[in-house]
């Protein structure tokens, strides 16, 4: 039997789908297709439903499914819109807009399971030592003028932490505080990039280093990486600035190898180019020794980009820059003229989470709970999973064929997953899916994997 509506909707009791996946899949073409409009209001799931003749839970779980999705908007009170930007999660751009929805998807649909990379784990702070370290950061006015470099004592702290977590000898003199990798990435590009130099990019590779790179003008070069990371043999010597990442590949997760990052820092100083070491996850490491960073086996040649995005979340907005002592007075006076800074009192509330060692008691809690979260997805999926040595997130290597309905299928099951294809600059050389761990409890982690093995096809199908 079918019933239509205005829309229109059918419902089709007898096809073995069930109701609220025919209702979600109608609902999400006509938004796809331009049926439905952003900021267009969807009927009540009361009214819907009665339309359909079908019960309201049935409307109610088609909605949940598309808010986790991204396609609706809930305003308090007021019904169910189409978002205004309904980008669906894989497309280039829609991540800033995603974080608001999935914050609001959260509270809609507590039964999403969000497995998309760059997401940390934020809902186990020692919430005593956060609150002490805001206190602190308020008992202060703010500077009258910002130093480019940070504070002074924050540098001292940060050099510490550098040298007791990574090994890296290096002295306050060498840091400046940014917000993040990618405000400390776009100030060297500043600094050393514009019209007319070339700039590598790990291919496939964090895409934002290729935004910021071509933002500054410069030529992004894609340079490829294999499973231990980036393949010196194929860079070009005509590089100016090189972004890698050794320590965890990203995405495809590669630790590079001590001979391969002595040939790297070979090339570096034969070419003249600057290696841009980005340390985003080192803190997080499994079942396998430290290799030294590549900063520490060569100061002159290297700038390593580090991050409390991992460990407390990208929202806190502090990272930190190391370089050789000339090359950061440059970046300073390049910060200086683009009225760029760090925030003081963040500033201020970072140095006392390192003072007191509450920023390392967290690290010690985390470390264990995501290599126990690792330990669920190996087991659950162990022979797709590769780069899982370190860091929030493994890649999961998969037929290319597999990956575009795999993703659809879990995001209707309410698991939301990114693949590797958008990391690539020139055609995909890498298939599969970048499994994040940070954002799912172990539960949550173990109900996603069981529905990606559902997922995927069994050998030679
Ligand atoms: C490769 C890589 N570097 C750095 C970061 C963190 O960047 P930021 O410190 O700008 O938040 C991420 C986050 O997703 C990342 O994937």
């Amino acid at each position: 039997m079918r019933q239509t509506i205005d829309l229109p909707l059918v419902v089709d009791r007898d096809c073995g789908v069930p109701l609220a996946v025919q209702v979600a899949g109608q609902l999400r073409e006509a938004m796809r297709t331009g049926g439905l409009k952003a900021g267009e209001r969807l009927p009540s799931t009361r009214g819907l439903a009665a339309l359909l003749g079908v019960s309201r839970t049935v409307v109610t779980d088609a909605y949940q499914q598309l808010y986790a999705e991204g396609w609706l908007d809930g305003r308090h009170g007021s019904g169910t819109y189409v978002a205004d930007e309904a980008l669906p999660y894989d497309r280039p751009g829609a991540r800033a807009v995603e974080a608001r929805r999935v914050r609001h998807h959260e509270q809609a649909r507590p039964g999403v399971v969000d497995l998309r990379p760059g997401r940390p784990w934020v809902l186990d702070y020692d919430t005593a030592a956060w609150r002490r370290a805001w206190r602190s950061a308020g008992e202060l006015a703010p500077d009258a003028y910002p130093d480019p470099y940070g504070h002074p004592e924050l540098r001292e702290l940060l050099a510490d932490h550098l040298r007791r977590a990574r090994a890296v000898p290096v002295g306050a003199g060498n840091v400046m505080v940014t917000r993040s990798t990618g405000n400390g990435l776009d100030l060297i590009a500043a600094t050393l990039l514009g019209p007319g130099t070339k700039a590598g990019v790990e291919e496939p590779g964090w895409r934002a280093a290729r935004h910021i790179f071509a933002s500054r003008g410069a030529q992004v070069v894609p340079c490829p990486v294999d499973e231990q990371g980036v393949i010196v043999e194929a860079l070009p010597d005509d590089l100016r600035v090189l972004y890698t990442t050794p320590a965890h590949q990203f995405p495809v997760g590669g630790r590079l190898p001590i001979p391969r990052r002595e040939k790297l820092l070979a090339w570096a100083r034969r070419t003249g180019a600057i290696v841009v070491e980005d340390d985003y996850d080192a803190e997080f490491r499994y079942d396998v020794a430290p290799l030294p960073a590549l900063y520490g086996l060569d100061p002159e040649r290297v700038v390593l980009l580090g991050t409390l995005s991992k460990s407390l979340g990208p929202d806190v907005g502090l990272g930190w820059l190391v370089a050789p002592a000339d090359l950061l007075d440059a970046v300073a006076e390049r910060r200086v003229l683009l009225a760029d800074r760090t925030s003081g009192p963040v500033q201020r509330a970072v140095t006392t989470l390192l003072e007191r060692g509450d920023l390392d008691r967290h690290l010690r809690r985390m470390r264990l709970e995501y290599a126990r979260r690792r330990a669920v997805i190996v087991e659950a999926l162990g022979p797709y999973v590769r780069g899982d040595t370190a860091g929030l997130h493994v890649m999961l290597a998969l037929p290319a064929e597999v990956v575009p309905g795999l993703v659809r299928q879990a995001g209707e099951r309410g698991v939301l997953l990114n693949t590797t294809e958008p990391h690539h600059l020139g055609p995909p050389r890498v298939h599969g899916i970048v499994l994040g761990y940070g954002s799912a409890s172990r539960a949550d982690l173990r109900r996603g994997c069981a529905v990606i093995r559902e997922l995927i096809p069994p050998e030679g199908a």
